[in-house]
């Protein structure tokens, strides 16, 4: 306990260096309440219940949407204090060190998350099992009365066996916790752990004693949903998005469309036909999924290496209402829609032209938007900022669809990869999205499994990097010339062999290689 107190000491010492203006912020918030008040989402529930999963995933959406957010988990506070884990009688409510312990933690979690929604934060998820009324009273009374923030709590209730226990296998057994303990011994220590837990528990109560909070219960990964109170938009946008969500496993692909003619020209815009290396990229990806669809292990010869095509069953295919997607998408054998939100961004009075005569043209246009591609607007077009507002409805039916093909286009691609791979507003813009490469998006429990399968038909290069100088008075060498140098270079997926990441997991799949019964990351 000794070292939990100088532990605390330590990260407290920082946070006063900034109280003065910390404090002076909290009034300036309780003043200004009405026109921006920060939202606390309190998860609540016993272990395994998906509330890191549900932080993460709500976090990723809002940060996507343009509001600043941030998860506090009091699971990694404890981590950082304690150090090891010595097995589960320090989660015994009746184990008085452990209880002392983990409250100084909780509210180590809860100043430093009061912070950051004093300083920039507008939404903040406190992610910890939260599952007495007395610990719920105590967060929202200092988060409402001390910062005037509105508060939501968020619970999740799971009476599941074959639920929990497939959770405990999936993320549990990958926790830094687990990582000296054979497979057996750590799924007992969690059930026992679950078992602690639930001596002490108090579902919210919606009838008498918390019946004046905001909240919304999910039962059973969303079979049924409770909500109680909503207050503000944030709140309403919050509960909509939790009742769109599941947890089947699947797999969404994107690809832009087949190569254009306007590619082929290096303009932008319009609404042209697929080049002859379209079509040929267009019948590539309709045997790609049909060979997936009909349960063949199909074999596809590519520079580097081979590989095999996994089932894809009950595809569907959404495109945008631009000829190229739909083209593309006409020999895939499987159910069609087209979305108008899926169209590529409006380049206005620039449709049409290639990158050199917009820079000739509209030099102070081109230099903008090579200052600030996110926000800039075209003159009677799109900025990437509207590109997400327009998307959003397809995101919120991307949650709730299970095997997806999107056929869209560069920008929109970028948009939609940028949700799932959680990108910041910068990189956004300049995220490499290359013709005739299917991309690859398996959801997993913190995050996502990111591949690149290039279908190894030449298209031209349509992505141009930031530029160094970004200045109006640069030289249109300056302004356009790495993009000159690269246009012509008709194999423009060359550089992408079948490549594979994890963003957003905590653990690192490899954390369990003893496991391997355990770890489907690791196939
Ligand atoms: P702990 O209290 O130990 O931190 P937790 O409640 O945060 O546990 P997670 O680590 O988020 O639990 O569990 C992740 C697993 O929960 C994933 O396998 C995910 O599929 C599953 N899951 C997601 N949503 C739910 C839900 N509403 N109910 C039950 N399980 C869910
Ligand atoms: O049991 C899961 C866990 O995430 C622990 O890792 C963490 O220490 C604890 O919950 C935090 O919750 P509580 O506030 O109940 O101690």
């Amino acid at each position: 306990i000794d070292d939990i107190h100088a532990w605390r000491r330590k990260r407290r010492s920082i946070a006063f260096q900034r109280k003065p203006l910390l404090l002076r912020r909290m009034s300036q918030a309780c003043r200004d309440r009405l026109v921006r008040t920060p939202t606390v989402i309190v998860m609540v529930g016993l272990p395994a219940r998906g509330k890191t999963y549900i932080s993460k995933k709500l976090a990723r959406y809002l940060h996507w949407i343009g509001i600043k957010t941030k998860v506090f988990n009091v699971g990694e506070y404890r981590r950082d204090a304690v150090k090891v884990y010595e097995g589960k009688d320090f989660f015994d409510p009746d184990n008085a060190e452990a209880v002392a312990v983990r409250n100084i933690c909780a509210q180590q979690a809860l100043e430093d998350m009061c912070s950051f929604l004093s300083d920039e934060g507008e939404v903040a998820i406190f992610d910890a099992t939260n599952t007495t009324c007395e610990r719920r009273r105590l967060i929202h009374d200092y988060c409402t009365q001390t910062f005037c923030f509105r508060v939501f709590f968020v619970e999740s209730i799971c009476d599941s066996q074959e639920i929990i226990e497939a959770n405990i296998k999936e993320v549990k057994l990958k926790s830094p916790d687990y990582k000296q303990m054979p497979a057996t011994a750590a799924v007992d220590d969690f059930l026992s752990r679950i078992a602690l837990y639930e001596k002490c528990y108090e579902p919210i109560d919606d009838k008498v004693k918390e019946k004046n909070y905001s909240f919304i219960k999910l039962f059973n990964c969303g079979e049924r949903f409770l909500v109680h109170k909503i207050g503000g938009h944030i709140q309403s946008r919050v509960v909509y998005f939790l009742m769109n969500i599941h947890v089947l496993p699947r797999t969404i692909y994107i690809t832009r469309h087949g190569e254009s003619e306007l590619n082929m020209q290096q303009r932008i815009g319009g609404d042209p036909p697929l080049s002859v290396r379209g079509r040929v990229y267009a019948d590539a990806l309709a045997q790609y999924v049909a060979k997936g669809n009909q349960n063949f292990l199909f074999l596809i010869k590519s520079v580097n290496r081979d590989y095999i095509l996994e089932n894809i069953p009950d595809l569907i295919v959404w495109t945008s209402q631009m000829q190229r997607t739909i083209q593309t998408a006409a020999k895939i054998n499987a159910p069609k829609e087209q979305w108008k939100a899926l169209n590529e961004i409006n380049a206005g009075i620039c449709e049409g032209l290639t990158y050199l005569e917009i820079a000739e043209r509209f030099p102070e246009e081109f230099a903008s938007r090579d200052q600030s591609k996110y926000f800039y607007r075209y003159p009677g077009g799109e900025s990437y900022q509207d590109l997400v507002a327009r998307l959003e409805p397809v995101i919120m039916e991307l949650e709730r669809a299970e095997n997806v093909l999107v056929v869209c286009h560069q920008a929109v691609a970028r948009c939609i990869l940028a949700y799932f791979l959680d990108k910041n507003a910068d990189d956004l813009p300049y995220t490499k999205v290359p013709l005739h490469t299917l991309i690859k998006l398996t959801p997993l429990a913190y995050g996502c499994k990111l591949e690149y399968v290039p279908l190894h038909v030449d298209a031209a290069n349509t992505h141009r990097d930031k530029p160094q100088n970004c200045q109006l008075n640069r030289t249109l060498e300056h302004a356009i010339g790495e993009f000159m140098a690269t246009a012509d270079e008709q194999h423009n997926n060359e550089g992408i062999q079948n490549e594979v990441f994890y963003c957003g997991t905590t653990y690192s799949p490899e954390i369990r290689n003893d496991n391997q019964q355990f770890c489907d990351l690791q196939e």
